[in-house]
């Protein structure tokens, strides 16, 4: 089965074609095409994602996008006669978007229905702007080439990305025998920190959460405090990973380390960092780099801790971790040597499946079709804005 993923909830336009067979330990995946389309520059002088500006850019990039994942897939054909077939609701369902209702008019004029066998979109948690376009453009196709379509949920996308083995991008074989239940998923991004508990494939209870910022929010929002550029993840990790000496006065408190749940606070430790640089006098790279460490250890260590301890006590086999947050290069090391010495197996996607990216959604819209009825009919789509507990 062919499936053609769509995914807008921040600042990525990604719409991947993977084809995918068996289940279990059969289970295969073949990527034909994987498109991203960053906005990262766009929203850079604001210091993160401006809602109003990814929906802009979504609706710009939306058929660009398409066309490229086509031509890759090599699923474009062109007619040899003009069709307007099954058309008349575009402008229904992209009433919203008249720029993109324009392109994607113009644009479905020129070729043919390609073969593809399901079109699944996200539908939450992410920004409601963006996610909106993608949902209406995902409709409209569903509508012009009469697909049924897949509501994904971005989180679920997450975990799924680590059905590809890390070591091989495009591979034809899952790695889905290695997956044991229960499994614990932590997903880190700039927008979430989740302690997923997957008891299977499509049973997830979210355990723990942020009560303020997410992980890669915090990473951001202390770049700017020490006047990095946006996004401050990859900028706070080179940093660290330069600093030399450790100084006794910067010291940053672990929030929540102790805390009998499994929730995770962040915002106090940007505050720490605001309360610290005063106090540090003539901010000299050699400090700014030993703030970013500290940062980054105190960041390590609860998210480390506090992840362990939740498997413990679920008695999880696999731990998963998702979202743009473990290319840490520290975070990654921190998680290999607790896990080491345990029973529990650790799952990380390739690198090109952290961020956010349409390849996981096509995955878990396939691990969502040997359950749903997937009726020749256009599912009713909400963005929505939590995880659905079951
Ligand atoms: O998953 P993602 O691409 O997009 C969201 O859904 O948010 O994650 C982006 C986040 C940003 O906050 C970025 O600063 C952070 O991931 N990030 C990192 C690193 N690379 C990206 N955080 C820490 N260390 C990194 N190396
Ligand atoms: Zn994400």
């Amino acid at each position: 089965m062919k499936i053609l993923a769509i995914e807008t909830s921040c600042d990525e336009t990604a719409i991947s074609v993977v084809e995918a067979s068996g289940f279990k330990a059969s289970l295969k995946f073949k990527v034909l095409a994987h498109i991203v389309s960053s906005q990262t520059k766009i929203h850079a002088p604001f210091g993160g994602v401006v809602p109003r500006l990814a929906r802009r850019e979504h609706e710009k990039n939306l058929v660009p996008v398409l066309d490229q994942a086509l031509s890759k897939s090599k699923l474009k054909n062109y007619p040899s006669r003009r069709s307007r077939d099954g058309r008349k609701n575009l402008e229904r369902i992209l009433e919203r978007e008249p720029g993109l209702l324009r392109q994607l008019l113009l644009y479905l004029n020129k070729i043919k229905k390609p073969k593809i066998d399901l079109l699944a979109v996200t539908v939450g948690p992410g920004l409601e702007p963006a996610l909106w376009v993608g949902i209406n453009f995902a409709r409209a196709l569903s509508a012009a080439w009469d697909l049924p379509l897949q509501p994904i949920n971005h989180l679920e996308g997450h975990i799924a990305s680590v059905l590809i083995a890390p070591s091989n991008k495009y591979q034809v074989k899952s790695n889905n025998q290695l997956i044991k239940f229960p499994a614990l998923a932590l997903i880190i991004s700039g927008g979430h920190t989740e302690l997923v508990l997957i008891r299977k494939w499509g049973q997830y209870q979210v355990i723990g959460q942020t009560r303020d910022d997410a992980v890669g929010e915090a990473f951001d929002k202390v770049a700017r405090l020490l006047g990095l550029p946006y996004p401050g993840g990859p900028q706070i990790s080179n940093l660290a990973n330069k600093a030399k000496e450790a100084n006794k006065l910067i010291k940053l408190p672990r929030p929540m380390l102790n805390s009998k749940d499994h929730d995770f606070s962040f915002s106090g430790l940007k505050t720490a960092v605001l309360y610290l640089l005063p106090k540090l006098g003539k901010l000299t790279t050699s400090k700014i780099a030993a703030v970013a460490k500290e940062f980054q250890n105190a960041v390590i260590e609860v998210l480390v801790k506090k992840t362990m301890r939740a498997a413990k006590e679920y008695k999880v086999k696999i731990l998963i971790i998702g979202g743009g947050v473990i290319a840490n290069t520290a975070l990654r090391a921190a998680f290999e040597q607790a896990t080491q010495d345990s029973h529990l197996s650790l799952l990380i996607p390739h690198l090109s499946l952290t961020t956010d990216n349409a390849t996981m959604i096509a995955l878990a819209a396939y691990l969502q079709t040997n359950k749903a009825s997937l009726a020749n009919k256009l599912i009713k789509l909400e963005a929505r804005g939590g995880l659905m507990l079951k």
